[in-house]
């Protein structure tokens, strides 16, 4: 039984009293491990600069912080001749750094999906031509549109990548990414890939099936959707296309020599570590690793398909709940469900399970607007120009440590959410005076 770090802190409720918080927002963030913060708290005592120092606290965590480069490597499955590590702030920051080395000019193409988070959207708009795969009616991609767009008579002469989420943070479909890599190989392409809802649900391998030319070329994830606090992530990368670029992300520990006006670059993965870099979101993020093989994944994904079952199952009974996305279907997603009550804001029934049951869920459009537009049934003259963003859903998030306990006070909930007892909206006054207590930001795009 893994243990989490303040599962015992209660929360305020609405009546005033302090009880227990029920997190269902995994996919924004889980909670850490308590091993994880014990650990970093060890690795404090030996605090000192990485690779700047001959002190011993400084030689310590060096070795602590390169060591890390392996366990990630292992723990992803990657080989060490081939592939490097480098470490960043999130996978926001991961893909921001890989898109300023990779596509810096027009003669990128980079075919991204429609089912992305912003993260592994932005970043490449206005560095490279874009193109989009879609998603079906039910939410899943289209793989046909991978080859179909690749084999477009004016990318040919382009350098071409592309980038796909392993998990979708909205519906949590799981992509078949190896098969993706194949079409994109086959067609002269690279393949990033956006780990952040994978690492803690499922076993991920940079490899392939042998011989099928379907290994990753870049994998971007975050420590903090992992059970070690915000802070840390870090890319995976082929080390031969790292050191055939530069990130436009500069500073000290990236360089081997400066001159008046010339630079000489570190290789990868010094060349994407401009700066101090963040040791404790390492020790964490390797802790937590160590702790999820531990568990090991088959039990996992046994455990959160059980209550994603279970949750799904309860919801569906609910006269006034609607579903999205193919939930008879439910081996190809992680622990993450969709919904919304008819006749009722995403905002307030999100405010009703915080103050009625402080249950934590997230609600919109999940940083994912394009993906969330299209789950909405939008027209397709309804998905571009300046417009609004989406109305969304109400999101609901498993992770490892929930308990069949929990999923059933949320469907309780939900379903008193839609009865006569709390159909209202709760009032102005109530949600802000939640708000002030529980400190629950607002939706951000
Ligand atoms: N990407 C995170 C989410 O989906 C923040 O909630």
């Amino acid at each position: 039984m893994v243990e989490m770090y303040g599962l015992d802190a209660w929360v305020a409720h609405i009546s005033g009293l302090m009880m227990p918080a029920v997190n269902l927002d995994n996919a924004a963030t889980t909670p850490p491990f308590i091993d994880v913060v014990a650990q970093i708290g060890r690795q404090m005592q030996y605090y000192g600069s990485i690779g700047r120092g001959m002190g011993q606290k400084s030689q310590h965590s060096s070795v602590v912080y390169e060591e890390g480069r392996k366990a990630i490597l292992d723990f992803v499955n990657a080989d060490y001749d081939d592939y490097t590590v480098f470490y960043t702030n999130n996978t926001t920051d991961g893909i921001n750094k890989l898109a300023s080395a990779l596509a810096n000019d027009r003669d990128v193409l980079v075919v991204s999906t429609r089912m992305e988070h912003h993260a592994n959207d932005l970043p490449w708009r206005g560095r490279a031509h874009m193109a989009y795969a879609e998603v079906d009616a039910d939410g899943r991609l289209i793989l046909e549109d991978f080859a179909r767009i690749l084999r477009r008579r004016e990318y040919r002469h382009m350098t071409k990548y592309v980038t796909v989420t392993a998990a979708s943070n909205v519906t949590g479909y799981v992509n078949d990414v190896h098969a993706i890599a194949g079409i994109a190989h086959r067609h002269g392409a690279k393949i990033i890939v956006d780990g952040a809802q994978i690492m803690a649900h499922r076993q991920f391998s940079m490899g392939g099936r042998p011989g099928k030319d379907e290994d990753i070329d870049f994998f971007a994830f975050s420590a903090h959707k992992m059970y070690s606090p915000f802070g840390g992530g870090a890319v995976v990368g082929r080390k031969d296309l790292l050191n055939a670029h530069v990130p436009q992300f500069c500073g000290g520990g990236m360089v081997v020599s400066v001159s008046d006006d010339a630079v000489v670059y570190a290789e990868a993965p010094d060349l994407y570590e401009a700066g101090s870099p963040n040791v404790p979101g390492v020790v964490g993020m390797i802790k937590a690793m160590e702790i999820l093989n531990e568990v090991g994944f088959d039990n996992i994904i046994e455990h959160e398909q059980k209550l994603l079952r279970r949750a799904l199952d309860g919801l569906s009974k609910i006269d006034g709940v609607v579903l999205y996305g193919d939930n008879a279907n439910i081996a190809d997603r992680v622990g993450i469900l969709i919904f919304n009550i008819k006749g009722q804001q995403p905002v307030d029934v999100a405010s009703e399970l915080a103050s009625h049951a402080n249950i934590a869920v997230r609600h919109a459009a999940f940083c994912a607007h394009p993906y969330v537009r299209r789950l909405e049934g939008k027209a397709p003259h309804e998905l571009s120009g300046m417009i609004e963003a989406p109305t969304g859903m109400v999101r609901a998030s498993l992770g490892i440590y929930n308990t069949e306990a929990d999923v059933d006070l949320f469907v309780r909930t939900v379903a008193e959410i839609v009865g006569a007892s709390c159909a209202r909206p709760m009032s102005a006054a109530a949600r802000r005076l939640y708000k002030e207590q529980s400190k629950i930001p607002n939706d951000r795009a």
